[in-house]
């Protein structure tokens, strides 16, 4: 039988098992690149200002991501709870993404105008100020600390070489825009913008 054959060749079936999973993995990603649905921005969404920007390297650089999802899967008990499911339109600005996959607290993918400013002022200061049984990190040196400007025009630069598309005027503008704000500032014009492209529609 020729599948004995296979099967007693470690070698060829290595190769054949190779061959197998790469033709189907292929056939689901390939297209992926080609599709509008994956590759272009969702309608009337704008880039990250550069608050915004900086705000999203803050998430970045605290780990927020590291218990925090963005990414709402298409189920109801997820909509139900968060809004609108993900789509990959919200993202194809995001470089890196921070889908994440741990969920300690809440997904934030669409947080935006959920609380006041103020609320994530108090509650990034220290989570137990609004959320009394909170075991979120306090985040109190945010308030502290000045945004460094002096690389957000470069960013803006770099994220336009990937498709974002940042003017001129944007681009220097930059650090004017930043100077002078906090980090905590930055960090929850960061967060009141996440997944307000898509209004929060059930
Ligand atoms: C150790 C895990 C952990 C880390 C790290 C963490 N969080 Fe949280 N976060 C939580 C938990 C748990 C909650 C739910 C309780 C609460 O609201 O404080 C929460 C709630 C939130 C909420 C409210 C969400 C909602 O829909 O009610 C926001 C906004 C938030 N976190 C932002 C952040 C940001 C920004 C960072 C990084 C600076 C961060 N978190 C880091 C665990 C964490």
């Amino acid at each position: 039988m020729k599948h004995e054959v296979i099967e007693k060749n470690v070698g060829l079936l290595a190769l054949l098992m190779v061959l197998a999973v790469s033709v189907g993995g292929l056939t689901q990603i390939v297209p992926l690149f080609f599709q509008d649905v994956t590759n272009k921005p969702v309608e009337g969404m704008k880039p990250y200002t550069a608050l915004q920007l900086e705000g999203r390297d803050i998430y970045i650089r605290e780990g927020c991501v590291g218990c925090h999802s963005q990414m709402i899967r298409p189920f109801r008990a997820e909509t139900e709870r968060y809004g609108h499911y993900s789509v990959a339109g919200e993202s194809v600005w995001d470089h890196p993404f921070l889908w994440g996959s741990k969920r300690t607290g809440p997904d934030l993918a669409r947080v935006g105008g959920r609380y006041s400013d103020d609320w994530h002022r108090a509650h990034l200061y220290n989570p137990r100020n609004v959320v009394p049984e909170s075991k979120m990190p306090s985040y109190p040196w945010l308030v502290a600390h000045e945004v460094d400007n002096s690389h957000t025009d470069g960013k803006m630069r770099a994220l336009r070489t990937l498709g974002v598309p940042y003017s001129d005027a944007d681009i220097a503008g930059a650090r004017d825009a930043v100077k002078g704000h906090t980090e905590m500032d930055a960090l929850v014009a960061y967060l009141q913008v996440l997944g307000t492209a898509i209004k929060n529609k059930r």
